[in-house]
């Protein structure tokens, strides 16, 4: 009887197909906290652009590999506005089909069998799933709510056998923000150990307080370090598929070549519409945080009303909760909650071991389910 490869049971279910099931066991009505995925559609300006791009022939032929020249500058360029960070876009920015394809890569491009790779619990679970699948060492790091869920790095060990460091800022699921002096400690850290570094800062403009810092603003950083970005939460464009590495030349060229045995770059005319994307950061940007603070505004409102104190998240769209009841598992507590309320949350051992006794909200749903959410929390908790 032919098999699988053993690899692949390295791997847990994928904690949002698990959750799909259970939402549809529910069956109508659910208000859905769960994956992070944008409710509101791509600004107009954007489908437009890619609607002019479709019509025009040339688009439809094989991409670049590593994205076109025109979009690789623009976002240099705006690494240069946003972050005051000068990239060359020939050999330091790789246009990808969103991070996630471009993290899981550059973990292959750069992870022998057996070698460690430092990243933060709780976090994105293909940081540890991917290690996994190259026959890495996955090394995850508590996040410790006293120290603002920052990784502890003047207390981090590294070995002969430490090839990588991730940090995800701003923080999913915790919300926190990385401040420029824990980044420089992250740079000294990796440098001084001779690691890689990568920042994954897919949610960059969504914050609430001071704009999170670039990893790559730090001196030296570029001597060890890339960044990765996405249009997928910035721009309401998760479904387009669009993402980006930027940094270190070495560490860029080796995602190059992976992609360039897998994949054949993101669809040209999503490249055109991203550069019209771009143009309208600021504007997309601002809208979006202000639609998110105010539901995060009613949720927390709401959570406190029933006793449920959650302090507010600096950043990205989650809200990170520790559990309120005593002696209940995350997954146990979010299958009740879903199963007596109809209300779904992610359960923070989805995150990683150090999640267990959290929840985490998306804010990716109109205020008026938030309200519900809560009025259906009140009579259960
Ligand atoms: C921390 C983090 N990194 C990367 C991704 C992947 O985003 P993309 O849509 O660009 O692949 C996500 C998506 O939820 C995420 O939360």
């Amino acid at each position: 009887m032919r098999e699988h490869a053993k690899r692949l049971d390295l791997l847990p279910r994928y904690l949002f197909a698990e959750l799909d099931e259970a939402k549809a066991a529910y069956g109508e009505g659910v208000i859905d906290f769960g994956v992070g995925d944008p409710d509101r559609p791509t600004h107009p300006e954007i489908v437009n652009a890619l609607n002019r791009a479709v019509k025009d022939a040339s688009t439809h032929r094989y991409p670049n590999y590593e994205g076109s020249l025109t979009l690789r500058r623009d976002i240099a360029e705006w690494y240069k506005t946003r972050f005051g960070v000068e990239l060359d876009p020939e050999t330091e920015v790789c246009v990808l089909i969103g991070s996630k394809e471009g993290l899981s890569h550059l973990i292959w491009a750069l992870v022998d069998p057996g070698e460690e790779v430092i990243y933060p619990d709780p976090s994105y679970p293909v940081y540890r799933n991917q290690t996994l699948l190259a026959a890495g060492k996955p090394t995850p790091v508590p996040l410790l709510e006293e120290n603002h869920f920052l990784m502890d790095i003047p207390r981090l060990r590294a070995t002969q056998q430490t090839k990588l460091l991730i940090l995800n800022y701003p923080s999913n699921p915790t919300g926190a923000v990385s401040t420029p002096i824990h980044l420089s400690e992250a740079v000294q850290f990796s440098r001084s150990h001779n690691l890689w570094l990568v920042n994954d800062n897919c949610y960059t403009e969504i914050y609430f307080d001071d704009p999170p810092p670039s990893v790559l603003s730090v001196p030296g950083a570029k001597d060890c370090a890339v960044e990765f970005g996405s249009f997928s939460k910035t721009f309401n464009m998760t479904g387009w598929r669009l993402g980006f590495a930027v940094g270190n030349a070495r560490m860029i060229a080796a995602l190059k070549k992976i992609k360039q045995n897998t994949d054949s770059g993101p669809f040209t005319a999503i490249q055109r519409a991203a550069q019209t994307a771009l143009e309208l950061v600021s504007e997309i940007g601002s809208q979006l945080r202000k639609l998110y603070k105010s539901r995060r505004g009613t949720l927390l409102a709401g959570l406190n009303r029933l006793g449920w104190i959650v302090p507010p998240p600096k950043a990205t769209f989650y809200v990170w909760a520790r559990i309120p009841i005593q002696g209940q598992t995350s997954l146990g507590f979010s299958k009740r909650m879903l199963s007596e309320t109809g209300v779904l949350v992610t359960p923070g051992i989805g995150f990683g071991e150090a999640g267990e006794g959290f929840v985490r909200f998306s804010l990716t749903i109109e205020r008026a389910q938030i309200e519900e959410a809560v009025d259906r929390l009140s009579k259960w908790l």
